[in-house]
Formats: C-alpha cells, sequence, structure tokens
C-alpha cells in the first residue's frame, strides 16, 4: 500500500497526554495506556471516528471515560482499532498483551540478551499499545515500569525519574515523567541489569546535568570515550549555535541487538553497541572516530528532530539532512576538516549516486513510499546534509546561523515541513530560496559540464556550464537546480589567481561561488594573465557529477598543487580511476596492462610529501575502490568485476613493486611511539603505515608475509592489529589460517571484535570464500537473529567482496536469496538492507543480470513477504 505526500491531512484527533503502566513478565507484558484525547476541529466533526494504530498485540480491554466499551463501540483488524461515535474530549485506556521476548524484528519492544528495550522510529510504537503512530501528534509521556528487582535492578524511560517503589512479590517499579512534549517514535524503554557510568555536565547557563552511560557489566572499561564524546558534543553546540540541554539526566543504552546505529529518544538513546563501547585494545582508529559521530548525530537530535519535529515521514530529511550536516561539521571540528570532507563525499558517491541513479531513485523529500523503515537512506540522510551544506554555502556561516536561530525560535515544541526550516533561512537572509527547493523534490544526481575558452588577446576566461539531471523512475524531465559551484583559477605556478569577473572594479577572493540557476551559463573573468587550470567544485560545493574534461596532465598538476585538499585528493583519485579505467579496457581486449611511470612518480611525491597531513596522505593513495570502480565503468557499458578486479590488483601490485623501498620507509618512518593515542596526529600516522602495509601485501612473497605476520602479533591496539590480519587475510600464504585463528581464541569472548572476525574472512579476496561464508553460518558465535552479525558476514560478502559476490556462476545471489528469504520471516528490515545488493543487477552483463534476476523474482514470489522486501523486489524488477 503507497502512501502519498500529497495525501497528507493533519490528525483527526490530538493526543494531549499518555500515562503507560507497563509489567514486564517473563512470558508476556501488560501494557496500560491512558490517553486524553482531543477532538481536531479543523479536521473532524461529531461523525469522525478515532482511528488508532497498533498489531501483533491482544486487547485485554478498553474504557472509555471509565466504562468498559462494548463489542459494537469499536472494531479492529490486523493494524487498527477504530472507535465511533466519541465525544469532543475523552479518556481512552487500552490494556493490551504483547509478547517482546517473541519479537525478532526489533521494532517496538523487544528482547536483546538480557534486558528488554524499544526502538519505536519509525512506526513501532504500534507494536506497543493502540496509539495514533504519526510525528504530528505529540503528547506529554509518563511512563510506569514494573519488573523483577533482581533480574532487572534498572528501569528506565524517557525525562525524569518521579517515583519509585518496591512491592512484596519480589518486583519493583520506578516512575517516569518527560515534561516534553514529543511524537511517540521518541518514546524509550529499557530494563536490565546494567552497569552505569556517571558523570556531570555544566551547561552554558550553570545548570548541572546528569550523564549516564548504561551498559552490560563486562564492559564497564569501553564506556569513557562515549562519556567523552557526550561532554564534548554538549559543548560544541551551545557553542556553534546555542543549543543547550533541556532536561536534568542524559542517558544512553548499549544494546547489542540493533536494526540500526542509534536512536534518539527523548532523554534516552538506545545505540546499537558498536557505538558505545571502546578501548583500544578492541577498538579501531575508526570505530573511535564513529562513536563520537554517533553520539553527536544523537546529541543534536535533541533539538533537530526532539524539540522541533517532523509533521510527517515524508520530511524525515528534515531532522536526518540536518543532522548529519551538524554531526559533520561537529567531527571537522574534532579532527582534519579535508579528510572528514572525503570521507563523506567518498560515502556520497559510492553510495547515494547510485541510488539515485537506480530503481530505489528517491528525492531528499520523498513523495510516496510503501514501508518507511526503507527510506532512511543516503539520499535522505547524506544527500539531505549536502543540501544543507549548499544552503550553508549560499549564505555563509553568519548568514546560516541567523537562519538557525529563527528557526529554533519559531517552530520550538512544533512539528513541521522543510519548508518551515528553508523559510527560516530565507527570511533570516532575505534570501530566495524558491528554485533552490528542486532539490527536495527532483531525485537523480545532476550532471555539470564546463566548456572553458581562455582569449589571450584580451585576457579573458570563460567557463560556460551546462546542467542537466538524468530522468529517474519516478519523474522524467527535471528543471534545472540552482548550483553553487565553488571556484579556483590556478596560474602555471601553482597558485590560485585573483578572480575579477567581468563588471567588478577589482579582483575578489581566489574561491569564489558561481551560482548556476539555468541550464546552460557562461561566467567571464577578465584581467587572466594566463590560461589557467581551473579547480572547480572546491570541497565539493554540490552534489553533482562534474565533467570538466580534464587531461591527465592537468589532473596531475592539480593533484600536485590544488590549495584546495578536497579537489586536490579528487583530481589524484580521478586521475587513478581514469588509469585503471584504460587498464580494464586493455585487459578486457587481451593487451598486456601496464602502469606508466608518470603515474607512479605523482604517486611516490604523495607518499614522500612531508608537508602534507598523513590522513590526507592515506586518503589520497588509497585507490578507487572495486565498488567505485565499477560505478564508473557502469558509465559507458557493462560492469565486469573480474576486469576490474584484475585492474586493479595489477595497478596495486605494479605499486608496491616499483615502491617497494618507499613503503618500507614510510611503515618504519610511522611506527607508534609511547602509547597509543587517539588523537588526529596518531592517527595519521597508523594510517599511513598500515596504507604501506596493505600495498607491501600485495607483493605476496614469503618475507613479506612473515613481516605482515610479525606486525599482527605484536599489535598492541586494535587499529595495528586488524590493519595487518585483514591483508593477511587475502594473502594465500602459511601465517594466514594461524593468524586467523588466534585472533579467534583471543576474542572469543568479545561480540564486537568476533564482528571483524567474521567480516574479514568475508572480504577475503581468496577463491572459497563464499563457502568459508557458508561454514561461519553454522559458526556458534555467528546468529541470524543479531543484525550486527548479519552485516559483518552476509553484508560484508556481498557488498564488500564484489568480485566474489559477482561471482559468474551465480552462486553468490543464490546464497544472498536465501539469507533474504531466511531473514524475511526474522527481521524485514535488515531482510530489505541486505537485498538492495541486488538493485543494481541490470548493469551488470547479460548473464549475471539474468542470473540476479531469477533470484529477484524467487524473493519476490517467497509466501508472506514482507511489505519492507516487497516495496525493494518489485522496484527492482519494474
Ligand atoms: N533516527 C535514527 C538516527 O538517525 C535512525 C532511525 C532509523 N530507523 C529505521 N527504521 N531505520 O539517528
Ligand atoms: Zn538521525
Amino acid at each position: 500500500q503507497v502512501k502519498y505526500l500529497r495525501d497528507y491531512r493533519p490528525p483527526a484527533y490530538w493526543v494531549d497526554t499518555i500515562d503507560l503502566n507497563v509489567e514486564l513478565k517473563e512470558t508476556d507484558t501488560l501494557v496500560r495506556s491512558t490517553l486524553t484525547v482531543r477532538r481536531n476541529t479543523d479536521e473532524a466533526d461529531e461523525t469522525t471516528p478515532l482511528i488508532l494504530n497498533g498489531r501483533n498485540m491482544e486487547l485485554m480491554s478498553a474504557m472509555l471515560d471509565g466504562n468498559p466499551l462494548s463489542e459494537d463501540q469499536y472494531q479492529t483488524d490486523a493494524e487498527h482499532l477504530t472507535i465511533s461515535d466519541v465525544p469532543a474530549r475523552f479518556t481512552l485506556e487500552t490494556t493490551v498483551k504483547i509478547q517482546p521476548q517473541q519479537n525478532t524484528s526489533l521494532e517496538g519492544l523487544y528482547r536483546s540478551g538480557g534486558m528488554f528495550c524499544t526502538q519505536c522510529e519509525a512506526e513501532g510504537f504500534r507494536n506497543i499499545t493502540w496509539f495514533p503512530d504519526r510525528p504530528d501528534v505529540m503528547a506529554r509521556y509518563s511512563c510506569t515500569i514494573v519488573a523483577d528487582r533482581k533480574k532487572y535492578p534498572i528501569l528506565l524511560s524517557n525525562g525524569n525519574l518521579t517515583d519509585s517503589g518496591d512491592m512484596d512479590d519480589g518486583r519493583h517499579w520506578v516512575r517516569w515523567e518527560d515534561p516534553f512534549k514529543k511524537p511517540c517514535y521518541l518514546f524509550a524503554l529499557v530494563a536490565g541489569d546494567l552497569f552505569c557510568l556517571e558523570d556531570t555536565f555544566r551547561t552554558q547557563s550553570g545548570r548541572d546535568v546528569a550523564l549516564r552511560i548504561f551498559v552490560e557489566h563486562e564492559n564497564r572499561d569501553k564506556c569513557d570515550y562515549a562519556m567523552q564524546s557526550l561532554r564534548k558534543s554538549m559543548k560544541w553546540d551551545e557553542e556553534a549555535y546555542g543549543r543547550e540541554y533541556d532536561l536534568d539526566i542524559y542517558m544512553i543504552v548499549a544494546v547489542n541487538d540493533f536494526n540500526m546505529g542509534a536512536m534518539e529518544n527523548k532523554g534516552l538513546n538506545v545505540f546499537n553497541s558498536k557505538y558505545v563501547l571502546a578501548k583500544p585494545e578492541t577498538a579501531t582508529d575508526a570505530d573511535f572516530w564513529n562513536i563520537e559521530r554517533v553520539i553527536a548525530h544523537e546529541y543534536f537530535h535533541n533539538w533537530t528532530g526532539n524539540r522541533i519535529t517532523l509533521r510527517n515521514w515524508f520530511q524525515l530529511s528534515l531532522k536526518e539532512g540536518l543532522t548529519v550536516f551538524r554531526d559533520q561539521e561537529f567531527s571537522s571540528d574534532m579532527t582534519s576538516r579535508p579528510v572528514k570532507r572525503i570521507a563523506d563525499v567518498r560515502v556520497l558517491r559510492a553510495y547515494q549516486f547510485p541510488e539515485d541513479g537506480g530503481p530505489m531513485a528517491h528525492p531528499v523529500r520523498p513523495a510516496s513510499y510503501i514501508k518507511m523503515d526503507n527510506f532512511y537512506t543516503v539520499t535522505v540522510y547524506e544527500k539531505g546534509a549536502e543540501v544543507i551544506r549548499m544552503i550553508h554555502r549560499l549564505l555563509g556561516p553568519e548568514g546560516f546561523r541567523k537562519g538557525t536561530d529563527l528557526y529554533f525560535e519559531r517552530h520550538d515544541g512544533q512539528a513541521v515541513s522543510i519548508e518551515e526550516f528553508v523559510g527560516a533561512m530565507a527570511d533570516a537572509n532575505g534570501a530566495d530560496f524558491s528554485q533552490f527547493m528542486r532539490w527536495y523534490s527532483q531525485a537523480g544526481t545532476p550532471e555539470v559540464t564546463v566548456k572553458r575558452a581562455y582569449d589571450a588577446e584580451n585576457r579573458t576566461y570563460a567557463l560556460t556550464f551546462t546542467q542537466k539531471c538524468p530522468p529517474t523512475p519516478d519523474m522524467a524531465d527535471k528543471a534545472p537546480m540552482h548550483i553553487p559551484v565553488a571556484l579556483g583559477l590556478l596560474g602555471r605556478d601553482g597558485e590560485d589567481m585573483p578572480l575579477q569577473l567581468r563588471g567588478e572594479s577589482e579582483p575578489g577572493p581566489t574561491t569564489r561561488v558561481l551560482e548556476l540557476r539555468a541550464a546552460e551559463e557562461t561566467f567571464e573573468f577578465v584581467n587572466v594573465p594566463e590560461a589557467p587550470v581551473p579547480s572547480i567544485l572546491r570541497g565539493f560545493s554540490a552534489p553533482v557529477r562534474l565533467r570538466a574534461g580534464y587531461t591527465d596532465e592537468e589532473q596531475a598538476f592539480l593533484f600536485a598543487c590544488d590549495s584546495d585538499e578536497f579537489n586536490r585528493w579528487d583530481a589524484g583519485q580521478n586521475l587513478f580511476a581514469k588509469v585503471m579505467l584504460r587498464l580494464i579496457r586493455d585487459i578486457r581486449v587481451g593487451t598486456a596492462p601496464d602502469l606508466r611511470p608518470d603515474m607512479i612518480e605523482s604517486f611516490r611525491q604523495t607518499l614522500r610529501n612531508t608537508d602534507l597531513d598523513k590522513s590526507f596522505i592515506a586518503q589520497a593513495l588509497t585507490l578507487p575502490t572495486e565498488s567505485e570502480l565499477a560505478i564508473l565503468m557502469s558509465e559507458s557499458g557493462d560492469i565486469d568485476p573480474d576486469a576490474i578486479h584484475a585492474a586493479r590488483h595489477f595497478t596495486v601490485r605494479t605499486l608496491a613493486q616499483a615502491l617497494k623501498s618507499d613503503f618500507e620507509q614510510v611503515f618504519d618512518e610511522n611506527r607508534d611511539a609511547g602509547p597509543y593515542r587517539v588523537e588526529p596526529e596518531a592517527i595519521g600516522r597508523r594510517s599511513l603505515k598500515n596504507l604501506a602495509l596493505g600495498y607491501l601485501g600485495k607483493l605476496e612473497t614469503p618475507a613479506v608475509s612473515r613481516f605482515i605476520a610479525a606486525q599482527f602479533q605484536k599489535a598492541d591496539n586494535m587499529t595495528d592489529e586488524i590493519a595487518a590480519l585483514s591483508v593477511l587475510s587475502h594473502m594465500d600464504c602459511e601465517e594466514r589460517e594461524p593468524a586467523i585463528a588466534r585472533f579467534y581464541e583471543r576474542w572469543q569472548s568479545d561480540v564486537l571484535v568476533l564482528d571483524k572476525w567474521f567480516a574479514l574472512q568475508a572480504a577475503a579476496r581468496l577463491p572459497g570464500t563464499l563457502d568459508k561464508v557458508k561454514a561461519l553460518l553454522e559458526h556458534p558465535d555467528f546468529s541470524i537473529k543479531n543484525p550486527n552479525k548479519v552485516r559483518a558476514l552476509i553484508g560484508a560478502f556481498c557488498g564488500m567482496n564484489p568480485w566474489r559476490f559477482h561471482d559468474a556462476s551465480g552462486a553468490g545471489y543464490e546464497f544472498l536469496a536465501d539469507r533474504v528469504i531466511e531473514l524475511n520471516a526474522i527481521n524485514p528490515q535488515i531482510a530489505s538492507r541486505m537485498v538492495a545488493v541486488l538493485n543494481h543487477w541490470k548493469k551488470y552483463d547479460a548473464g549475471r543480470q539474468a542470473l540476479m534476476k531469477t533470484q529477484l523474482e524467487r524473493i519476490a514470489a517467497t509466501p508472506d513477504l514482507s511489505e519492507n522486501v516487497y516495496e525493494i523486489v518489485s522496484k527492482a524488477l519494474a
């Protein structure tokens, strides 16, 4: 059943308060809910029934204003409770029985290990009690939890603890009240036997907030970094946005079974434990970085998401795009701005661009959906953040801040739409964003082509931009977008030239933002002394595909000297990609591949450049992945996974051979001196050192494998340990199996470290990997019910090992379909995430297409197919 944005109507009834009483028991749970309901007279009259959402629950009793409802006063179906003839104001009390122990979908109330927890976004609250489960119904919540005192000493919900007590049957109870109105997707409840790390934060206005992180007792030594990240986030939001925390207590709970990263429930965030738990022996630099980022993200939601929430789910990017933008800026301030930008754009191009060009293409504000959970996408999140970033660029930091100040002032406590956000930006700055709004309604990645003309005689330089947005399944014709293009011009000396546009009396700054609005537009610069090399789309100022027609020499030049580090990195990537695409062509026609010496030299110069940040060098010298090459290859023909693998392998190996001593030296120079620390300088050294290790691994000599195994043995932190082990995992050498076994021995009691162990074996490029993955499904530490394990084993094989997954036999496809069918019955959200790998089946050769299609059809024909999987598969096949 498709839902459309254009059909949105405000609710017929408001709920002002909800009082919950949740009795947690060993087999089932009783939920009594008391709602005070008020008719929305703008939308409804006496004849309008009250319709509540609910499913998987048994209705025990219902009372309206204290009187039991008789059978003829209400109707239920699988998803609704309908009560006709209700007064303009009334209280409704319902009692339902639910079975969290049986809930494997991890939506609503469920068990994870020894604890109870909830996940309500997007539409999980309807698994807990009858309620108008939509974000524009905001109510005040109180919640009493009753449970066994020994098994569940900790009982948590949103807001402040107001009362508690013991019962004489061994149970106890706790009452929580949340003073802020909120939509039901922000409700949370947790019960368990948990360790609590406690700290306090003094806000800028001088209030003390209690900070509590709850984890299983065995993880008590892994919470410090999360706590530190929380404190940094709170401080940053005060400084950057003037946003202060509003309750007296902020809680975070780590759970092992969780469908996504984390959830911003008011005052009680629930996190996938992977984004909380860390210590140097068990977590990598990337893990630490992600923890800081996700803690910040959920914290920032308190204002962008909770205080101001969504009118309907189509507006999801209002909170997610904005909050991702905010967490990106936070991370940039905590680490390195260019490196963070590079990492973000890598994700955007590797995942969002394909989504935008595939069967699931949708605008940042989707116009329709079948299952909302399928729209927690890179488009809504990451492209949504890019759209906010463009507004930030167009208005500048001060203008943007004026806009957010106005937004918070106007809309605090409301459920609003994207128009309200952009409207505040426009009003605070007297700006016009009407054309800009197309970024929210048109899917597809615009292509921007640039033609350049230098006129030596008149010393002018003209850049002509054309833009075109490709058709997507939902929309054929697109109107031109408002696109900010940040630009600089480099002289022969590699320096930025002063920029003077025709009509200006003097030169302005060396980076200018040109605003494209028409399908074709020309910008002319005057007083240009020589033909420049343009550095276009600096900092990736818009989420577009740029066709600038650079020669290899121009790209090598930009890679060597662009002052904009993002574009410097990008020039290198484009050059390497171009070189590898040529190698792919050679390999396919049977020509012996060959790497040009100037490419090797340009690589070496960056490797040995001591002026550059080491994390930047590591990013710059990480060649485009096989998946990234596949995307580029698909722009001009079928993807050939075998040739892609061969070409990339050849390139890495040739570089390793040619630069062996450089890599060895870089490795030696960047060993950690002293204890492990999570800070940019040390992270940079480790990234560069482990990059060198990765290249050296491709030499595949006995001496090299001994060396890498030795690094693995003596590593004293997980970053180095896993780096060495993953290099070994791709090598056919005698050290491989013992190292993998040793790692298991060492870490078998740590579920998060074991995820790395599963993932690395699934990503191995060796033949026989699929059989290994199948064998690991039976491993006692694997569980198909645990999403992290599914992502680690099945996700890594299907998503991170394209060469083996796309084996021409089709065995990989059949394996995936089997797992999707299995997961469909267990956890539809995870099943639909997994099946999405097949979305791009049409980009492969006829043989693989047929094999993938067969599997998609097999999935489509599965009895009891969830709406989640149905939506993805039917769109892929359409
Ligand atoms: N709001 C959460 C976050 O971005 C994610 C919720 C995802 N929900 C889902 N059904 N996939 O922090
Ligand atoms: Zn979010």
